[in-house]
């Protein structure tokens, strides 16, 4: 499949999206972010791939979404446009997804980093939601994400003032999962996101959803639902496979079913 504005390549298991569009900082314009999701769609359907790595350039993982697309907008046209309605695609992939962010992680593109599973960084990067500069608020999810992410003193003091995050900071209040220098970024995110994509594909998908289940659900609904997916694990090849490895002594080979 050839895409205008992502590139994408398999590296093992893992399913690579490089965000495409460098003239403008990766910003994000519906086209961009409809390649990306039909992208990643294919690969949650590729039993090949147990992993995917979004990432974009070393100087920018995306500045934002696309404001000179915006900027004549109605209410109406916002409605109409299927833009942000990407990033309840990306809610639904079912497989890991890691974010490799260097550069500019800002706006849209910070809340494209927040809607996937974990965040690794490069030393040069800055998190931010400065749509305030713009006259509007975060509207794919930033107020919500970060919030949840970092906590309301920081969140506020990024999305009401500006503030960016350096990569050592958004690490410290827990945004982010790791931190490599900027030479070998994304050669030490492709080995994070590898080791993932090796381990057992149905216990990674079910691990990724009970996780989930913290922002949606009750506390005691959320430890039935763990359960039940803790049981239903037992009816697979892997778990048999896994403890069987342990047993005696010797590396597990995942069947995937
Ligand atoms: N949309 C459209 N174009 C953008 C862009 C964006 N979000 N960010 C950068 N660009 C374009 C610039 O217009 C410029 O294009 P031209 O050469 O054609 O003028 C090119 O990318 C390079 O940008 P700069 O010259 O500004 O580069 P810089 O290094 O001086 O500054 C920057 C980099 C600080 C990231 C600056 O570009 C910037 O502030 N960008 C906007 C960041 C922003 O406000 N993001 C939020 C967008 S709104 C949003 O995302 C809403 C939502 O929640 C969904």
């Amino acid at each position: 499949m050839t895409y205008e504005y992502i590139l994408t390549r398999e590296e093992g298991r893992v399913g690579v999206v490089q965000l495409n569009r460098p003239k403008a900082l990766n910003a994000l314009n519906k086209a961009l972010m409809v390649e990306l999701m039909d992208a990643m769609e294919a690969y949650d359907a590729n039993a090949d791939i147990g992993c995917m790595l979004v990432t974009g350039s070393a100087k920018a993982f995306a500045a934002g979404a696309d404001i000179k697309e915006m900027a004549n907008a109605t209410p109406v046209d916002m409605l109409n446009n299927p833009f942000i309605d990407q990033w309840d695609r990306l809610s639904k992939i079912s497989k890991p997804v890691v974010a490799a962010v260097s550069g500019y992680a800002l706006g849209g593109g910070c809340e494209l980093a927040m809607a996937c599973d974990m965040i690794v960084a490069s030393e040069s990067a800055k998190f931010g939601q400065p749509e305030i500069n713009l006259g509007i608020i975060p509207g794919a999810g930033g107020t919500q994400r970060m919030t949840l992410a970092v906590g309301k003193a920081v969140a506020l003091d990024m999305i009401l003032n500006g503030r960016f995050l350096s990569a050592q900071e958004a690490q410290q209040f827990g945004l982010v999962n790791r931190v490599y220098p900027n030479e070998s970024y994304l050669e030490d995110a492709l080995a994070f996101a590898g080791e993932i994509a090796e381990r057992a594909p149905v216990a990674l998908r079910l691990a990724k959803e009970a996780v989930n289940a913290v922002f949606e659900m009750p506390l005691q609904a959320g430890l039935n639902h763990e359960r039940k997916l803790f049981y239903m694990l037992f009816s697979t090849a892997d778990q048999k496979e896994g403890m069987d490895a342990f047993v005696n002594k010797r590396k597990a080979d995942w069947k995937g079913h």
